[in-house]
């Protein structure tokens, strides 16, 4: 028992209250939310309308681990704009409430994205009219939440380096239609729809050492790079970070420079979508989620020395609901172990990784000097 509650056990001048008090300190050892806000970074996690207001272990568990919380798929257009003159906010408005009721922040996800578009989009909008649906869109949601969120991901996965464009652009429905400058409106309009949220650009692929994501890394620096120089409202990036448990290729220096930059653009960083797929590891428990603890800890004890690092959201708590189980399913169909928790929500050695590095001091005393941009940046011409 503290100092204070038995301080406040003998004010009160109760043993019965005095073991209440001690029972319930006792019931809530610390959890990620506790360890992360100790080094002063938040931790959460995506979580669904579905999951969330269904079952309610799973609910009481995401509220004791997470202090934010990021709709996994509520808040996207095909579930919150479902037709043309048809808005939907019951389903983020009930996430909203759940996470206003305990006192999580809640991330918005997503304004602009290439995917989970209503058939309607494709069929009826065109050059003419795709300004001003996506500018109806934005004014509409994210006025609907305005000063309620913590982060928009204004816009997600803008870039697409097989698509050849010089500056690895996706070729997006909004990118046909509106040029490169779609990216810039959409930042615009939610900075006016919502002054009080941190915009963040959002994507995946940023991660690994290999030549791929080496590219990706550039694409999204020249992007960056550009939205700042034009004086758009962009707070963040967002690193997805859907990892692979079979890939252990980081190179920690690259991924600190690369961060460094990012942060020299006067951006903060936060990791929005961690996972570590569990594909092409074998079937053994402890070895399994060993390795996967391994690669949670190898990328996070990397990205948080980066001082512009504000926080950390995994996608999904709990094995018991994770997109890989589809998504990245095992060879073997068994039941894939990827997320903080297991199936029956007690904490993996993935849990016990991610407290570790959220306990640990940084090791890297003094900032390395950054890379002159032009060769960092060299690579950037490959892409076209
Ligand atoms: C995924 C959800 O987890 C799934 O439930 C859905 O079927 C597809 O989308 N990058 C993103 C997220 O930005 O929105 C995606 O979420 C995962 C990849």
């Amino acid at each position: 028992m503290s100092k204070i509650t038995r301080r406040k056990a003998i004010y009160l001048g109760s043993t019965a209250l005095a073991a209440t008090v001690a029972a319930k300190t006792l019931a809530q050892p610390p959890t990620l939310k506790d360890y992360a806000s100790k080094k002063g970074l938040i931790y959460g996690s995506a979580g669904a309308y579905s999951k969330l207001s269904q079952d309610q272990e799973f609910a009481d568990r995401f509220i004791q681990e997470c202090a934010i919380l990021t709709p996994e798929n509520d808040l996207k257009w095909k579930h919150i704009h479902p037709q043309p003159n048809q808005y939907n906010f019951s389903r983020g408005d009930w996430l909203l409430k759940f996470a206003q009721h305990h006192r999580l922040k809640m991330r918005g996800h997503t304004l602009v994205w290439h995917s989970a578009l209503p058939n309607w989009v494709k069929e009826t909008v065109n050059s003419q009219t795709a300004e001003a649906t996506l500018r109806d869109h934005i004014n509409t949601v994210a006025g609907h939440y305005r000063g309620k969120i913590h982060s928009w991901d204004v816009v997600n996965e803008a870039i697409l380096v097989e698509n050849e464009h010089p500056l690895g652009l996706r070729k997006t429905p909004w990118f046909e239609w509106l040029g490169e400058d779609y990216i810039e409106l959409a930042f615009r309009a939610a900075a006016e729809a919502d002054p009080n949220a941190l915009l963040f650009y959002n994507d995946y692929g940023l991660d690994y050492d290999n030549n791929y994501e080496e590219k990706r890394r550039n694409a999204v620096l020249k992007l960056l790079e550009r939205l700042k120089a034009k004086g758009t409202p962009i707070h963040g990036l967002g690193l997805q970070a859907h990892l692979s448990g079979a890939n252990t290729r980081f190179n920690a220096e690259k991924l600190r420079q690369f961060l460094a930059y990012v942060a020299s653009l006067d951006l903060k960083i936060m990791v929005t979508e961690l996972d570590v797929a569990d594909q092409r590891l074998p079937y053994d428990h402890l070895e399994r989620d060993q390795r996967v603890a391994d690669v949670y800890e190898m990328y996070l004890s990397t990205v948080l020395d980066e001082p512009n690092v504000i926080g950390v959201v995994t996608w999904g708590l709990s094995d018991r609901y994770t997109w890989l189980s589809g998504f990245r399913p095992r060879e073997d169909k068994k039941p894939v172990r990827v997320l903080p928790l297991d199936q029956e929500l007690k904490p993996k050695l993935a849990w016990e990784s991610m407290v570790k590095v959220f306990q640990s001091d940084s090791f890297v005393l003094t900032k390395p000097p950054l890379i002159p941009r032009s060769r960092f940046l060299s690579s950037i011409s490959e892409i076209a």
